[in-house]
């Protein structure tokens, strides 16, 4: 018997069982399945809408939730694992249409799993605090610079900043030699927070949020918005000529209230990160970054740790936008 969090139908949130595994996984991770223990699984904002029963994440009933895998290889029938190997897996479906990681044990499919770093082996929680977060943020960064974005062009925005994938975007390009500007609505509570990640400015969120004229005054070499909707339209009219904006995420709205007078009279660029179907050799080379590159002390001042339990508590306090950084789920609590 394994424990773990189901969603059992369509609407319902997600409740702590003790299921039958062999059962549950029967059929599940294809011909060249993975059988792991998961060690560390983390709560995200999908798993915040997964956990809460909120329509658009869930896809497939019953379903354990958890976007997030770090976990011990127990069996294999892909060439690529042996038993005893650590792992990381972001998105690829799981806690979607395929079972994710808020359970002790986890069956999956090995098409977008990555062999931890050594970095990680004797920490393998960090792997988690940085989670579908800190890969989408590492993936941001590197299309940022795969658009010939360089720390002397100028200022990089990040949005959202005090959210995880911000938080951990913000302590990336810092560690890269960027001039980081923040933008958050809790400037006050978590100004001093944001600048240890290394935002040289703290700004308001509030004006971004509003709406702006089509072409604003050249503010920034590039951004990595997780926000969306108007705030990241302004953004983009606010981008310095031959500027690459990120778009990543949909905190205020999915929607895009602008005009093309950026992208026409500007050349700014307007680019996307997509974490579930990253293509394998882009997780190994974000993995590989991440794990040289990211500040261990950083990392661990914006991480909070919960038991399985714990993750349903936290999950209506995401969608608040009511929790700092990464939260992590130990499955040993
Ligand atoms: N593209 C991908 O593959 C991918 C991967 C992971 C996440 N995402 C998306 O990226 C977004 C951020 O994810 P996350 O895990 O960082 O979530 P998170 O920890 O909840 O952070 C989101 C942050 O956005 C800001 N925010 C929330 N509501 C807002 C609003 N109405 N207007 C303006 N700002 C608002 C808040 O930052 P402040 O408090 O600092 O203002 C909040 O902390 C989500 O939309 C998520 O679905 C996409």
């Amino acid at each position: 018997m394994t424990r773990a969090i189901v969603v059992t139908e369509k609407g319902a949130g997600g409740r702590l069982l003790e299921i039958d595994d062999d059962e549950f996984f029967e059929g599940t991770g294809g011909d060249e399945a993975v059988d792991l223990e998961v060690l560390y699984s983390s709560v995200n904002y999908k798993d915040g809408m997964a956990l809460t029963g909120r329509p658009g994440v869930v896809r497939s009933w019953p379903l354990i939730p958890g976007i997030d895998i770090v976990g011990r290889v127990t069996g294999s029938r892909s060439p690529r694992f042996a038993e005893g190997d650590l792992v990381v897996l972001n998105g690829d479906g799981i806690g979607e249409d395929r079972h994710g990681g808020l359970a002790d044990r986890a069956r999956v499919r090995p098409d977008a799993l990555v062999h931890l770093p050594s970095a990680f082996e004797a920490a393998p929680a960090r792997a988690a605090a940085i989670g579908t977060a800190g890969f989408t943020s590492m993936i941001a960064v590197l299309a940022l610079e795969d658009a010939g974005v360089r720390p002397e062009d100028g200022e990089i925005l990040v949005t959202g900043a005090a959210g995880g994938v911000g938080s951990i975007a913000i302590s990336l390009l810092a560690r890269r030699g960027y001039r980081v500007v923040a933008s958050t609505g809790r400037a006050e509570e978590l100004g001093g927070y944001l600048e240890g990640l290394g935002a040289a400015r703290v700004i308001d969120r509030g004006p971004l949020g509003e709406e702006g004229r089509p072409l604003q005054s050249q503010a920034w070499a590039g951004a990595i918005d997780s926000v969306g909707s108007r705030t990241l339209a302004n953004v983009l009219a606010q981008t310095n000529y031959g500027g690459t904006v990120v778009a990543c995420g949909l905190a205020q709205g999915p929607d895009l209230p602008g005009t093309v007078l950026p992208f026409i009279l500007r050349s700014v660029t307007l680019t996307g990160a997509n974490s579930v179907e990253a293509p394998l050799p882009l997780r190994e080379r974000a993995w590989t970054d991440l794990a040289r590159e990211l500040d261990p002390e950083a990392l661990d001042s914006l991480t909070t740790t919960v038991s399985l339990e714990g993750a349903l508590d936290v999950a209506p306090r995401i969608l608040d936008g009511a929790v700092r950084g990464r939260t992590v789920v130990d499955l040993s609590l």
